[in-house]
């Protein structure tokens, strides 16, 4: 099926998705927020223009791209009410386009690693587009973020929003099943941002769907996260194997630098010399929710930069947290504010089911199946 923007909302209505806020007349006037606003914010080389959506609700203002869904800045008060943009995020679309730190960006069909970018389902073996060593990496070489999403505005009461198409056809990076993805941004009069994730089928595939905000509190480009003290409800964690694929163990974090049960800040253990911490060079791992699976987003992480004041806390009916120090950024990469990013200038908190699941029964499934619907969200909540 040729994929455009009609096929697409079609397909997504008659996947019984959408409805309700599609065409025109969906951005009303918000009393609480600000209508959201479309303008260019650059060209593809096939010359299709890619736009920039600004929303604004409760003191949280939002720049997102049709490219992948990408957070592009995050602007939030400290203690005095000064804004600042705390989300890593590109100037050009060429920079979305070339490089892949993910920075923003809606993570699909899987979030994180498929070990060898196989698995089995049905008794039929997948081979997945590998993309990081011998790994399937973030639903592999072109994912969800790598693709433009159709966007569709909407009002509803003092909520202000964005719903995203995406069709993944059946095939697409090895993955099985034509996927129909519906995404939805939503900034509330209180400035939480929510994201609601949903996607049908038509035949048996895996999903995990995340996003990759990179947070530092203290502002982008603002320098190293490592004072930002950190506190998640997990009391094990999936240890991996030197290409950060699970060993299938659930680890105490008790008495390990893996230990955020009570808050405390990054930097603290960072360089404990942990085997491994040295192997993912830093934090770069699964933290095991003890609520696990819920029906309901329950809060489950709270970040804190004590300089400004500024706090980020996690809501999510998922089972898993990827905390990711920055490991990976050296310096190469020139962000929105002018500096470059370097080890530790963020950090990531990717709600999701376990890495490489499909290849651990024991871990919760993320198989999805032909008329059943995936239906997942996380809540962002700031404060000071
Ligand atoms: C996730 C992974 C990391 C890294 C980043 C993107 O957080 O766990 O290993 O790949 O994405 O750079």
């Amino acid at each position: 099926m040729e994929l455009n923007r009609r096929t697409v909302i079609a397909g997504a209505a008659a996947a019984g998705l959408a409805a309700t806020t599609l065409g025109a007349g969906s951005a009303g006037a918000a009393p609480g927020g600000r209508k959201p606003v479309r303008e260019p914010f650059g060209k593809l080389a096939d010359g299709t223009t890619i736009h920039r959506w600004s929303l604004e609700n409760g003191g949280t203002r939002l720049k997102v791209l049709d490219w992948g869904g990408v957070v592009q800045r995050l602007e939030i008060p400290d203690r005095h009410g000064r804004h600042a943009n705390v989300s890593l995020g590109f100037d050009t679309i060429d920079d979305y386009v070339a490089k892949t730190p993910y920075f923003g960006a809606l993570i699909g069909r899987y979030g994180n690693r498929i070990g060898k970018g196989r698995f089995t389902l049905d008794g039929r073996s997948h081979q997945l587009s590998v993309n990081d060593g011998v790994n399937s990496l973030h639903g592999g070489k072109q994912g969800f973020d790598k693709h433009v999403w159709d966007v569709e505005p909407f009002t509803e009461g003092p909520d202000v929003g964005l719903h995203l198409y995406y069709t993944s056809v059946d095939g697409e990076m090895g993955y099985p099943g034509t996927l129909r993805t519906k995404v939805t941004y939503t900034l509330t009069r209180h400035g939480e941002w929510r994201i609601d994730y949903e996607a049908t089928t038509d035949r048996a595939t895996v999903v995990n769907l995340t996003s990759h905000v990179y947070w530092n509190l203290g502002g982008e480009g603002s320098g190293t996260i490592e004072d930002h003290e950190l506190r998640i409800a997990a009391s094990r964690y999936t240890p991996t194997d030197a290409g950060l694929i699970p060993t299938g163990e659930l680890a105490r974090v008790a008495g390990t630098p893996f230990d955020f049960r009570r808050a405390k800040p990054i930097g603290r253990d960072i360089r404990a010399g942990h085997e491994q911490q040295v192997q993912a060079k830093g934090y770069d791992h699964n933290w095991v929710l003890d609520k696990g699976v819920t029906a309901k987003p329950e809060h489950i992480a709270t970040l804190r930069d004590p300089r400004s004041g500024r706090t980020l806390k996690i809501a999510t009916d998922q089972p898993g947290l990827q905390f990711y120090s920055g490991n990976f950024l050296d310096g190469t990469l020139t962000g929105t504010g002018g500096h470059t990013y370097r080890q530790g200038d963020a950090l990531c908190l990717e709600t999701q089911h376990f890495p490489d699941s499909p290849n651990h029964p024991a871990f919760p499934s993320t198989v999805l199946r032909p008329g059943r619907t995936y239906r997942t969200t996380t809540i962002h909540t700031f404060g000071t």
